[in-house]
């Protein structure tokens, strides 16, 4: 295990900027309905507040499987987060296929990672196949860039290339078509618009440099132009980042022959 002092910083400022994150994550874990003894798959799992809330829910009969490409994510993770049935790997969801053969799932549970996902298609049908024939996918995920965001990647990266270029914002009438493309029966999906405030602008850097996994770097923008965007969008010296999300519960369709699980 990683020592305390070979953290990664990033990863740190993660775990302490994600408050709405968080909360929203914890509504949708309440969706769930999450049943001692059940296997559950956390994907893209971050810095796993939430799966070792998954963990204590299934109890010791369960086991929670996180899983996260960030390699320094999974590593805070690892060191915050021990229990017996509790397990981290570093993967991406594209190779779910070879990382989870021969497991299989109660739970589904997918909080704000779907947006990074290009083919989400794939993603999920690699997931109906790991899903019990009665089991849940409960996925919560960012639906358009937040525009305060968007003008702020562009202070520091005009094109937007590199830092915006790695989401996939799709709304509620695309995901629901890569649901049922992907032989699953959507059983709810619901669109809101919610509103993340952080209490100053070096708190809104913070959060959006380690969201991006550092390739937001502040220091790359203008004094001057960072002033201007401070002055047009504070609001009593706090900034609040207004998102449209959606969330949704999916199970295996019928025709795939596989029981349902209604
Ligand atoms: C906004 S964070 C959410 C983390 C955690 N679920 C939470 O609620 O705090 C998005 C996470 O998705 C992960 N991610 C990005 N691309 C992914 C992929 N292709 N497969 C799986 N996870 C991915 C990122 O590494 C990151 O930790």
């Amino acid at each position: 295990m990683a020592s305390a002092a070979s953290l990664s910083p990033v990863a740190q400022a993660y775990r302490s900027g994600s408050v709405w994150q968080k909360g929203r994550g914890e509504h949708l874990i309440a969706l769930a309905r999450v049943r001692r003894g059940e296997r559950v798959l956390d994907l893209g799992c971050g810095t796993g507040g939430l799966t070792q809330q998954l963990a204590a829910l299934v109890g010791p009969e369960g086991r929670v499987l996180g899983l996260d490409p960030d390699a320094a994510r999974i590593a805070l993770a690892r060191h915050t987060a021990g229990a017996p049935n509790l397990a981290f790997h570093v993967g991406a969801a594209e190779r779910l296929g070879a990382l989870a053969r021969g497991r299989s799932f109660d739970l589904v549970f997918s909080n704000f990672v779907l947006h990074w996902i290009r083919d989400k298609r794939a993603v999920l049908r690699a997931l109906r196949d790991l899903l019990h024939p009665a089991g849940r996918i409960l996925v919560q995920c960012v639906s358009s860039l937040p525009a305060l965001v968007g003008e702020l990647s562009r202070l520091a990266d005009p094109s937007g290339e590199k830092i915006l270029g790695g989401f996939a914002f799709e709304g509620a009438a695309a995901l629901a078509r890569h649901v049922e493309g992907a032989g699953l029966r959507l059983i709810r999906l619901e669109e809101q618009q919610g509103t993340h405030v952080y209490p100053s602008l070096d708190a809104l850097l913070t959060w959006w440099q380690a969201t991006t996994h550092d390739r937001f770097d502040p220091r790359t923008i203008e004094p001057a132009a960072l002033s201007r965007f401070a002055a047009l969008h504070g609001e009593g010296g706090a900034f609040p980042v207004r998102e449209t999300f959606c969330w949704f519960e999916a199970r295996l369709a019928p025709a795939h022959g596989r029981g349902g699980g209604g």
